[in-house]
């Protein structure tokens, strides 16, 4: 193969709309030494990925267009680069290559460090399996390695049926905290199946509401342990809102919007710790995560699969705000 060999990519050309992402042709990489040519079959769509497109997300990292955006991948190692020994053409992986910088997972071949990628889940299609890494490793990340959450804690997730949202549910759950999710009702038996112990219906009534009743009821020490908020204070403000549900002591995790010195000063002020929090390529955390998934202690939701042609439907129904666990692109059948 020729380094300057071509392949189908999404290609943007201008910050805007997701009109601005069209199907074109790049560069096919060439993997450096310690690294692999995977050849995506799927690729998971993101919140990051239409807020890059528009210009915000991580478009501090990007740069100016063209780019390809895309992180999420599941595919097949095609090629090998120099002192790669743990994975083998032919071998099917999965992987959140890069993040924040351009990873381009939108496209027919990615190259990354092999071990920014795992084996895929034995159990699960592409198309699953493109739907987890970003979401499930904010859960793994937050959950496990910033929270250390225990047996017996309690944990409120909010915008629990997204894509971050069913996975920390499930993560939460399986570490053998009492899950307590938000969602409008319609996903509430879908959740409560998935380990939420507890849910609240954010459409019709405050979080800080209904755990303010349940902590007077407890007496002293009542409160979450941790809150996992999905939602953030440019959303309805649950940041904010979330710090006075937290027991003494406990921890805000605030995904997207991070920690504001205006948060800082009121998580100070209620005796509670708020953290800011971003995603990272972990591939041995990926591997765990499959383990899981094989086991059947992870489901994955895929609400739909958009052909890569139609990734600019796939982003307008995304930044809607109502997907239920994941979308994906099929880039190869
Ligand atoms: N910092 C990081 O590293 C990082 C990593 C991943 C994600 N994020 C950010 O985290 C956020 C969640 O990501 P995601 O992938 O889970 O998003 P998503 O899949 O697009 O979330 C969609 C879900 O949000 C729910 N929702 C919307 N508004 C809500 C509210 N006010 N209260 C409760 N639920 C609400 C909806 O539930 P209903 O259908 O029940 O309304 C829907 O199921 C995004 O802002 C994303 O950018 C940050």
């Amino acid at each position: 193969m020729s380094a300057s060999a071509q392949m189908t990519a999404v290609v943007q050309h201008s910050f805007g709309a997701p009109e601005v992402l069209t199907l074109g042709q790049a560069v096919r990489p060439v993997p450096l030494p310690t690294e692999v040519l995977v050849r995506v079959h799927a690729a998971g769509v993101n919140p990051v990925d239409w807020q890059t497109r528009a210009g915000s997300g991580v478009a501090w990292a990007l740069g100016e267009p063209p780019f390809t955006l895309g992180w999420d991948v599941s595919g097949v190692v095609e090629e090998v680069g120099f002192g790669v020994t743990t994975l083998a053409p032919g071998d099917e992986v999965y992987g959140m290559p890069w993040f924040p910088r351009a990873a381009g997972g939108y496209a027919e071949f990615v190259t990354a460090p092999s071990r920014q990628f795992a084996r895929k889940p034995r159990s699960i299609t592409h198309e699953q399996a493109a739907a987890v890494p970003l979401a499930a490793l904010t859960a793994w990340q937050s959950l496990i390695d910033t929270a250390h959450v225990q047996p017996g804690q309690r944990v409120l997730v909010t915008a629990a049926a997204g894509g971050v949202g069913h996975f920390a549910v499930q993560i939460a759950r399986h570490l053998g905290a009492h899950v307590i999710g938000t969602a409008r009702s319609a996903r509430h038996d879908w959740l409560a199946g998935l380990g939420a112990g507890q849910l609240i219906d954010y459409t019709t009534v405050a979080f800080e509401d209904v755990l303010a009743g349940a902590n007077a009821g407890a007496g002293a020490g009542a409160g979450v342990d941790v809150v996992l908020d999905l939602a953030g204070d440019a959303r309805e403000n649950t940041s904010t809102r979330s710090l006075t549900v937290l027991r003494p002591g406990g921890l805000l995790i605030a995904v997207p919007g991070g920690v504001s010195p205006e948060l800082a000063a009121a998580a100070d002020a209620a005796g509670v710790r708020a953290t800011p929090f971003l995603v990272e390529p972990d591939g041995a955390a990926l591997a765990r995560i499959a383990e899981l998934i094989d086991a059947g202690t992870i489901r994955v939701e895929v609400e739909e699969v958009f052909p890569l042609a139609e990734v600019a439907r796939a982003h307008t129904r995304g930044q809607a705000g109502r997907t239920r666990g994941k979308l994906v692109l099929l880039v190869a059948s």
